[in-house]
């Protein structure tokens, strides 16, 4: 009798469970109908951002099942369907790198950012280092990364430029989806970010971009689009801000019309952490995933379906687009992280790749050179950026800086002047940032002063000056222009005082740019003999910077965006927010909804709103179409080779043309091809196709096609070496000639 009563019970629970349709075995329809309402709440919401909640990952409660993830969505464990992890960033996998209860780390590789990428224009290389990155995100236990980011650098002040790609649509949208591509390779999914318009950090949560309908297709859309149908990413994360007065994260008309009908996007939409302001209208617009979720959204949405305003209907539709994401993910496909990506073979990737992003400005006869005695100065030689702050950036064991670089490389530094540095760094170090600074970037020590020292003995001393300028960015607030877009008073001091001590001697000085977009030159350009821009390059910095500086690499970079003379001359100079002149608290408004407080529209021009007067004259449309001088073009950038074109010719909706190495060094080119206008109203010029050659030795040739984007017969296209080319190559068109 007492056994019966015992496994009465065990059966019926047994039939019971054995009747419930489990995701991926049963019909997705019967999962549905098999959920309770608590239970579709709670898969809509997401787990919470707490990430001190034990790794327990039951409905309700948030775990944390990769320590450090951004975010969770919740398990439903009686119908199969388990917890999903979501992490950051565009960089790298941005996890804790330490966990309580072991000594085994968790370091992540820190690769070059996505501006350094978009740079090498190699969308090869991009699909690589993405690939490198979604192994690492799926061996560390995550399903989706949270990146690329594909917002266009709109104006160089936007403090996550670095985490972009371009000013130009075409170069921003093709290297967005072969990101993409790599990434998804592995197996994970991305989440390309943040649809749309997000091009400040000013009030982000809260501010409207307020865009035609031409800029926002042509400039703002265009390489979401490219990458929706080419990189075909499971997720999108909407942004935070308004669009023309409606929140992205509500807007139908993006999120379904656009995204989904016009696109074919088949996949999830999520918010961005803490983003939007209604939930029913974020669920009803397509925005099918509420990030990172909290207790105050579950309770919207039950009062929502008791007064109607959100139907069970409504609701099955993101359930559905949710579990059908579910269904992709490593973690329902029962794959068991290892946690141990093989992060030695990773940082010869990322040492490599920043290579081909370096930017070579200036070279006055200087580089390449072998290694030698080189007086290393500025404090970021010291301690060279890797990457950017807020989400964007990584947990990495270390970080070679310029210092390690170049001994690695054979240069001899000089010991007085290291001495001299690291003693001022330790003296000046505030220490990681604390408490609400911890949230913004690092503000950078000032430049130590040279008056105490000889430089003329330096000189003297060594073959040659290298000096860093360091400048980095981050989420939360723009670049100030006095200290971040211009360089500092103290910087300029000690680029001129050692380019006179030095050049006094007979001897070179190189500048190094490790920096987070676009900076001033023309107040300082002229002395140095050769300038390299190293961007944020990741942690083996200082090595990619050796392999340039000696020719071990060829530097093959070529501008993502455009460097004008001076900020005044940017086309959106007047239509964006002067850090300089908004106050940090006010900054974090825009981080209002972090604490639930939603931002309201204003009237406080480009804070509550930001007119983009600009339309599509954006970077070098502008510059070219109203013939404006700049310091570097977009598509700029040195070698230390030569190349020539053969004549280009079109066929079939590309263009062929052979390029050939006629210098002294092994290189790669890159082959820009520009749309130039019919019509009164098109921008001078408009990049229609771009390819990189392989490594091409001395004296070698390779014909290569270049796919055009959208051609139109009857357009006329030329080949540049940058958008401000004053000698393209015209491209004749093959059918004429048949
Ligand atoms: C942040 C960022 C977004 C990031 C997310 C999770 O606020 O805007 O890029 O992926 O929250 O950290």
């Amino acid at each position: 009798m007492r056994k019966t009563l015992i496994i009465m019970p065990l059966l019926l629970l047994g039939i019971s469970a054995a009747a419930q349709p489990k995701l991926g075995k049963a019909d997705i329809d019967k999962v549905i109908a098999a959920m309770s309402v608590e239970e579709k709440i709670n898969l809509v919401v997401g787990s919470g951002g707490n990430k001190s909640a034990a790794a327990s990952a039951t409905v309700g409660d948030f775990g944390a099942l990769v320590p450090g993830a951004a975010g969770q969505t919740n398990a439903i464990p009686r119908l199969g369907i388990p917890a999903t992890t979501l992490a950051d960033g565009p960089a790298g996998l941005r996890i804790d790198p330490t966990r309580t209860g072991t000594k085994r780390t968790f370091y992540c590789t820190h690769f070059p950012v996505e501006m350094l990428m978009s740079a090498t224009w190699n969308t090869a290389l991009m699909e690589q280092v993405g690939a490198a990155i979604g192994y690492e995100t799926l061996h560390y236990g995550a399903d989706v990364l949270l990146a690329p980011a594909t917002n266009i650098t709109r104006n160089p002040l936007c403090g996550r430029n670095f985490e972009y790609l371009s000013e130009d649509p075409l170069l921003a949208g093709k290297m967005c989806a072969a990101e993409i591509r790599g990434l998804q390779s592995n197996g994970i999914g991305v989440s390309v970010k943040h649809f749309a318009l997000n091009n400040q950090e000013t009030n982000r949560t809260g501010n409207d971009a307020r865009v035609s309908e031409r800029a926002m297709e042509e400039i703002y859309l265009k390489p979401f689009e490219i990458a929706i149908k080419e990189g075909k990413p499971w997720t999108v994360m909407s942004s935070y801000n308004r669009i023309n007065g409606t929140m992205a994260s509500e807007s139908k008309w993006l999120l379904e019309d656009r995204l989904r009908r016009d696109w074919g996007f088949d996949g999830l939409v999520m918010s961005d952490w803490y983003g939007g302001t209604d939930p029913v209208a974020m669920l009803k617009a397509g925005n099918d995933l509420l990030m990172p979720g909290n207790k105050k959204q579950v309770k919207a949405l039950n009062k929502a379906l008791e007064n109607g305003t959100l139907t069970i209907k409504d609701l099955d539709h993101n359930v559905r687009r949710i579990l059908e994401y579910i269904l992709r993910t490593p973690a329902f496909n029962g794959y068991k992280a290892d946690n141990e990506p093989d992060l030695e073979a990773h940082a010869a990737v990322t040492r490599a790749a920043a290579t081909e992003g370096m930017v070579l400005l200036k070279n006055t006869m200087t580089l390449p050179l072998n290694g030698c005695k080189a007086a290393v100065f500025g404090r970021t030689s010291y301690s060279f950026i890797a990457g950017g702050t807020g989400s964007g950036d990584v947990h990495h064991a270390y970080v070679v800086d310029l210092i390690q670089g170049l001994q690695n490389a054979g240069f001899t530094i000089d010991a007085d002047l290291e001495k001299a540095y690291r003693t001022y760094i330790k003296k000046k170090d505030k220490g990681s940032p604390k408490g609400l600074k911890a949230f913004f970037p690092i503000e950078l020590i000032p430049e130590m002063p040279l008056d105490d020292v000889d430089l003329l003995a330096l000189a003297d001393a060594n073959d040659v000056a290298v000096i860093t300028i360091g400048k980095t960015s981050g989420e939360f607030e723009d670049r100030s222009i006095t200290s971040n877009y211009n360089l500092t008073d103290d910087e300029i001091s000690m680029i001129t005082k050692v380019c006179g001590a030095f050049h006094s001697a007979g001897k070179k000085v190189i500048v190094i740019l490790n920096v987070c977009g676009v900076v001033d030159t023309i107040s300082w350009i002229e002395s140095p003999d050769a300038v390299l821009c190293a961007w944020l390059p990741g942690q083996e910095g200082g090595n990619s910077v050796a392999d340039i500086l000696t020719g071990k690499a060829n530097p093959s970079g070529r501008l993502p965006m455009t460097w004008p003379r001076r900020y005044k001359d940017v086309p959106s100079a007047e239509d964006f927010p002067d850090p300089d002149k908004i106050s940090r608290f006010k900054s974090m408004k825009s981080m209002s909804s972090f604490v639930g407080i939603n931002s309201k529209p204003g009237r406080t021009k480009n804070f509550d709103y930001t007119e983009y007067t600009d339309d599509i004259f954006v970077g070098y449309r502008y510059y070219t179409t109203n013939d404006v001088k700049v310091s570097f073009p977009f598509g700029y950038g040195l070698s230390y080779t030569t190349f020539e074109y053969s004549d280009p010719m079109l066929r079939g909706g590309s263009v062929f043309v052979t390029v050939r190495n006629t210098g002294a060094a092994a290189g790669k080119e890159v082959v820009q091809v520009y749309a130039t206008p019919e019509k009164a109203g098109r921008p001078a010029r408009e990049l229609i196709g771009f390819a990189k050659t392989n490594l091409l030795q001395q004296g070698e040739s390779q014909t290569i096609e270049i796919p055009l984007y959208e051609y139109k017969s009857g357009m006329s296209l030329i080949i540049a070496r940058n958008a401000a080319d004053p000698e393209p190559i015209k491209v004749n068109d093959y059918s004429l000639f048949r």
